[in-house]
């Protein structure tokens, strides 16, 4: 290229990107706006369902708003995310509201059915608790974790999944969602001085450690073990494309569940396998240009295939603390990656207008399509790791 010619190129390149640089919304306005359509939303879900005693959202189907009780693994969402709307703004409308629906799920205490007994009071009484200091909340969350705890086999060294053996399929199956319950189980070693439970948890974060990766970092979602030998006789999906496949949000769960478990024990182990999941999420070939996973990385019709707003929603929210957990090159890359992925659930392609979607935030989420259940619809957790991703930002820019 000659003098000449190089001065016309830089003369028109340097106003488009200025052009493109002014036009970007910045990301302190990114969250408020987030922030504000999500209250909306919120609030007016709550009005909805306030006279149906207790009822919790649940996703949409056939066009109408379908709910659950608080026997449904995802009966916490919505009554944390009303917690984490109240933090930000302090509304006593929603204070009110947030105490409505986590009562809704006051008898999961004594659940002994359920690993996802964490997810259930951890997301709600966790954050109500954590918020107001309520005594009777710190209760419920100290039962909570004894009734989780009853589902530890010391000899396995870990929390079973599901009751269920699937017809003989499995003996003792461990999912990587999980790891999610763990955070409960940190928590009541705290607050109660008991180890046992923090011993429960670090044993359960190590043998998925051990037996649910792959070489490359990605990971299974159900290990089933020998109950007589203790170790794995089974590796395979439940939700995924298939047993070798990277389902997208199992995935993402194992991304938070390390990253939660660095930040609360302070093992480097636990952060570095955190990095290790973060890299091959982020440089995986089949990530799309906005960052919102497929439902799986491996689903045979990509890039036609549904995406999975849940899946990023809960990899925002766990890099946001990943770059703040580690202090080396890269975190910075992990918040990059973060704010990408909020701005994207925060645009038009994700984010309902208020007042749309039966008063859920974002769309196009994926419960589980090998079952048909649940496929390019709203889902409470998407909307709650959503909230908490602004929240967590929010908190940096500060
Ligand atoms: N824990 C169930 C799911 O992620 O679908």
């Amino acid at each position: 290229m000659n003098r000449c010619m190089s001065f016309f190129v830089l003369a028109a390149t340097i106003p488009l990107m200025l052009f493109a640089s002014v036009k970007e919304e910045p990301i302190s306005k990114v969250i408020d706006r987030g922030l504000r359509v999500s209250t909306e939303q919120a609030i007016q879900m709550a009005k909805v369902l306030e006279n149906q005693e207790g009822k919790l959202p649940k996703s949409i189907k056939d066009g109408k708003l379908e709910t659950g009780i608080w026997t449904w693994w995802c009966c916490g969402f919505f009554p944390g995310e009303l917690w984490y709307l109240y933090e930000n703004s302090h509304s006593p409308e929603l204070k009110k509201y947030a105490e409505i629906y986590t009562q809704r799920v006051d008898k999961v205490q004594y659940m002994t059915t359920s690993h996802d007994v964490g997810f259930m009071l951890y997301c709600s009484y966790g954050n109500g608790y954590r918020i107001t200091k309520d005594q009777a909340y710190k209760n419920v969350l100290l039962n909570g974790a004894n009734s989780l705890s009853t589902r530890y086999n010391p000899m396995i060294r870990a929390i079973r999944s599901w009751d269920s053996t699937d017809s003989g399929k499995w003996q003792y199956p461990v999912i990587i969602d999980n790891m999610m319950n763990l955070e409960l189980l940190e928590w009541a070693s705290k607050a109660s001085g008991d180890d046992r439970f923090r011993k429960i948890a670090e044993n359960h974060a190590n043998t998925t450690l051990k037996n649910h990766f792959r070489k490359d970092y990605s990971c299974y979602h159900v290990v089933s073990y020998d109950t007589i030998t203790g170790q794995p006789h089974v590796k395979m999906t439940h939700q995924g494309y298939s047993d070798e496949s990277s389902w997208s949000r199992g995935q993402a769960w194992a991304l938070y569940g390390y990253t939660m478990m660095a930040r609360e024990t302070g093992n480097v182990v636990y952060l570095n396998q955190a990095k290790h999941i973060a890299n091959f999420l982020m440089n995986h070939p089949n990530m799309p240009a906005d960052k919102i996973p497929y439902w799986d990385f491996n689903a045979p019709d990509i890039p036609k295939a549904k995406r999975d707003a849940s899946a990023g929603a809960i990899m925002a929210s766990a890099l946001i603390e990943l770059s703040q957990l580690d202090k080396g090159a890269e975190a910075k890359k992990y918040l990059n990656f973060a704010e990408k992925q909020v701005r994207s659930l925060s645009s038009p392609a994700y984010m309902a207008k208020a007042g749309e979607n039966c008063n859920f935030v974002l769309m196009h989420s994926v419960g589980s399509l090998p079952h048909n259940s649940e496929v390019d619809v709203p889902l409470s957790y998407a909307d709650y790791y959503y909230v908490e991703a602004l929240m967590r930002l929010k908190h940096l820019k500060k």
